[in-house]
């Protein structure tokens, strides 16, 4: 359990400290009681807010009961911070009946308003994942009011720490993360539009300078979420993969698919079927197939950025293939599936965002032989706010209906997923609002997925 705030009285100033300009290392009180008037405080302690990390506050509290829900809040001063509330995971070897959570990604600010996070507060859920573009880097204004800060492409830290902290004023975004605990990943634009490891999307900046930025992008990114003191960055390297467990019955994977991947390559090149080219790098390949062959959890859910799916778009004999996902990383892919197979692993369910739409499909070990075998599932999740209204049917859901037989429904409307796991299956609804560029749409489930216990692959609900 980690617990976050920041120290942000002024959080656009310029400077980007938030407003805290000089004020050195501040005592920054927290507390953690049973209820939510306080009554009942089981835990409590001082955490040092320092300007190193833009005065924020991460404190891991691990003498709560496992599996219960909590509710926190800080204390500066005279200065008291609204009230969380959070669940602590269930014990290990707990068995855990159901577990209900949503996933959500894409929330760029100017393009509309995060009323989905606002429906989601009101969800029954354990916790929420966000699988990245948490922040857009760019300088965008929109047309809604909602213009980016700094009114320019985010470079240096006291930029992306002005960004984060212009998100985090969202009152929806806030209510969603008073409401739930949250599990993060980042994709490419809390650092810069579909950047790989070192190398940026202009090829006139150098390697060396990209990582400058990278430095500055993961440790604003540090300093506005959840994550514990393993996630620390270390100059422009940040470790944010790893594992957490639901008792028994699952266990997610967080991955990194951006700071370790080789170099996108054009379409059709050669180059895409290298071997040596790396989605996740080798080391955190190597510790996702570790990991998943070692899992006793009845789920195994990889909580990760780009879609996985082969997601062809001519209708046609030829490929058109997407190359910032695992399309553009097919042996990577192909090692995945091969290993999950090979492992024995079941229950496989990916949860994916970054393409701005609403998609449920099969995973196929070979996807240009619909009968080949099925390794797992993926729901991918629309965005917050990304793309605008959107719309029901656009150009790209016709032709990924038509040119992929393993995609089992799109739809490009904005919203998030509530999945709902228990011993037999696995559920996916998909909420939708019908417009995010004024505020107040309603929420409605525009379709529901499962998958079953031992039987790989969606099937409609
Ligand atoms: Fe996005």
């Amino acid at each position: 359990m980690v617990l976050w705030t920041r120290l942000a009285p002024e959080p656009l100033a310029e400077d980007g400290s938030g407003g805290m300009r000089g004020r050195g290392v501040v005592p920054v009180r927290w507390e953690v009681a049973e209820d939510e008037r306080f009554s009942e405080r089981v835990a409590h302690g001082v955490s040092n807010a320092t300007p190193e990390l833009g005065h924020s506050v991460h404190v891991e509290v691990d003498t709560l009961r496992p599996d219960r829900e909590y509710f926190y809040r800080f204390r500066v001063g005279g200065e008291i911070s609204p009230v969380g509330r959070t669940r602590t995971a269930p014990a290990a070897g707990a068995n855990l009946d159901r577990l209900a959570f949503a996933f959500v990604s894409c929330q760029n600010y100017p393009a509309g308003y995060y009323t989905a996070h606002r429906h989601l507060a009101d969800e029954d859920l354990r916790a929420v994942v966000h699988l990245g573009d948490y922040i857009y880097e760019g300088g965008a204004t929109g047309s809604l009011g909602r213009a980016h800060a700094p009114a320019r492409e985010v470079v240096s830290l006291a930029d992306y720490r002005i960004r984060h902290a212009q998100y985090r004023t969202d009152p929806d975004l806030q209510r969603s993360h008073a409401a739930f605990p949250w599990i993060v990943t980042w994709d490419d634009h809390e650092v810069e539009n579909n950047y790989a490891d070192e190398i940026s999307q202009h090829d006139d900046v150098a390697p060396g300078d990209f990582l400058v930025r990278r430095a500055a992008a993961y440790q604003a990114y540090y300093e506005h979420l959840p994550l514990r003191r393993s996630s620390v960055p270390k100059g422009p390297d940040m470790r944010i993969h790893r594992r957490l467990r639901f008792g028994r019955l699952a266990e997610f994977t967080v991955l990194d698919g951006r700071q370790y991947r080789s170099d996108q390559v054009g379409r059709n090149s050669p180059e895409a079927q290298d071997p040596d080219r790396s989605m996740l790098g080798a080391e955190q390949e190597r510790w996702l197939l570790d990991g998943l062959g070692a899992s006793t959890a009845r789920w195994n859910i990889l909580a990760q950025q780009t879609v996985m799916a082969r997601a062809d778009r001519d209708p046609g004999q030829g490929l058109r293939l997407p190359m910032d996902n695992w399309n553009g990383y097919e042996p990577a892919r192909q090692r995945l599936f091969d290993g999950v197979v090979e492992r024995c692993v079941e229950n496989l369910v990916v949860i994916t965002g970054d393409a701005h739409c609403s998609m449920a499909a099969d995973l196929k070990r070979d996807f240009a032989e619909p009968d080949s075998r099925t390794v797992g599932a993926e729901f991918l999740g629309t965005s917050i706010s990304s793309g605008g209204d959107g719309a029901d049917m656009d150009r790209r859901g016709e032709q990924w209906l038509a040119a992929n037989p393993h995609m089992k429904f799109y739809n490009q409307r904005r919203g998030y997923v509530r999945c709902t796991v228990d011993r037999d299956g696995y559920r996916a609804d998909y909420r939708v609002v019908p417009y995010v560029t004024r505020p107040g749409a309603p929420v409605s489930t525009l379709a529901g997925f499962v998958v079953e216990n031992g039987r790989p692959g969606v099937q409609e609900a």
